[in-house]
């Protein structure tokens, strides 16, 4: 089967700085799968690359099979992507961030409207679609943003640190929505995280990245008994990263209600 995402010793270089060292990734169709490092690991570097927001200094990748170097329009129709920044705009309301996009995407007319009221009934935004979204949360304008990022029915779905700066209880809703959004279509969906409860309650297999190398990779499970003594994921993140992600104080990130244009 074609894997939903593969990168083949993916290096990315900033003049003489190797921010991402020879990655060999590969994910299948379904997978929940998780990044997971510390600041300046490379995990943004390695999602730009993969997603063709930055320009691979060697190696190969491609998402549903699509070469992300030769084909950037085809890999743009294959994925969807929300950036950790929010990015709706908050002088349209819910509905017509959605159909901008869906116009983008070129879904025909008649999809659209169906395709966005699927969307927003299953992030319960629907009866909301003619609000403005600067009166939303930010937990209800992540969940928007997500479903943003499906309206062209991508086969993967990368997220950026979806739930930084929620309260715990939209946290919870936004989980639900992901654990929601893989059944049926077989959704791919890599999860860049800096919580470690949040890639223990989602993913599959998780990936820990550490100074642009794969230090750890495999299901949560496999890894605690790689790591003897270990009670949970964070043991495991100490041993391969050499170091726990709180010591590094809060995740970076700017205020929920960040404008976006
Ligand atoms: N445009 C750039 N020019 C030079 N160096 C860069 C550039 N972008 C990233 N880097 C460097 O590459 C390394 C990896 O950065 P990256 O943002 O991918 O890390 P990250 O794992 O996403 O970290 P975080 O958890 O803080 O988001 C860092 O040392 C960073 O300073
Ligand atoms: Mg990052």
């Amino acid at each position: 089967m074609t894997p939903a995402i593969e990168a083949r010793a993916l290096t990315k270089r900033f003049g003489a700085f190797t921010a991402v060292d020879a990655v060999d990734l590969r994910v299948e169709e379904g997978e929940l799968f998780g990044l997971l490092g510390p600041n300046g690991a490379g995990k943004t570097t390695l999602v730009r690359m993969l997603t063709g927001l930055l320009a691979i200094t060697s190696g190969e990748a491609r998402i549903a099979g699509v070469d992300v170097r030769t084909d950037p329009d085809g890999v743009r129709q294959v994925l969807g992507v929300v950036p950790q920044a929010l990015t709706s705009d908050l002088d349209l309301t819910a509905y017509e961030n959605m159909d901008i996009y869906a116009r983008y995407f070129g879904v025909d007319r008649g999809a659209r409207r169906v395709r966005i009221e699927e969307l927003l009934t299953r992030t319960g935004l629907w009866e909301r679609r003619k609000e403005l979204v600067s009166k939303f949360s930010g937990g209800m304008r992540r969940r928007l943003e997500i479903v943003r990022g499906l309206i062209h029915k991508p086969r993967v779905l990368f997220l950026d640190e979806p739930t930084i700066g929620l309260d715990p209880q939209s946290r919870l809703v936004i989980w639900d929505i992901l654990r929601d959004l893989r059944k049926g279509d077989s959704l791919t969906i890599s999860l860049t995280t800096h919580y470690l409860e949040e890639a223990e309650a989602l993913c599959g297999r998780v990936a820990i990245v550490d100074a642009g190398r794969i230090v750890a990779l495999g299901t949560i499970a496999e890894l605690k008994e790689l790591v003897p003594g270990s009670r949970n994921l964070e043991d495991v993140f100490i041993h391969f990263a050499g170091r726990s992600l709180r010591e590094e104080g809060a995740p970076k990130g700017g205020p929920p209600a960040r404008r976006g244009r």
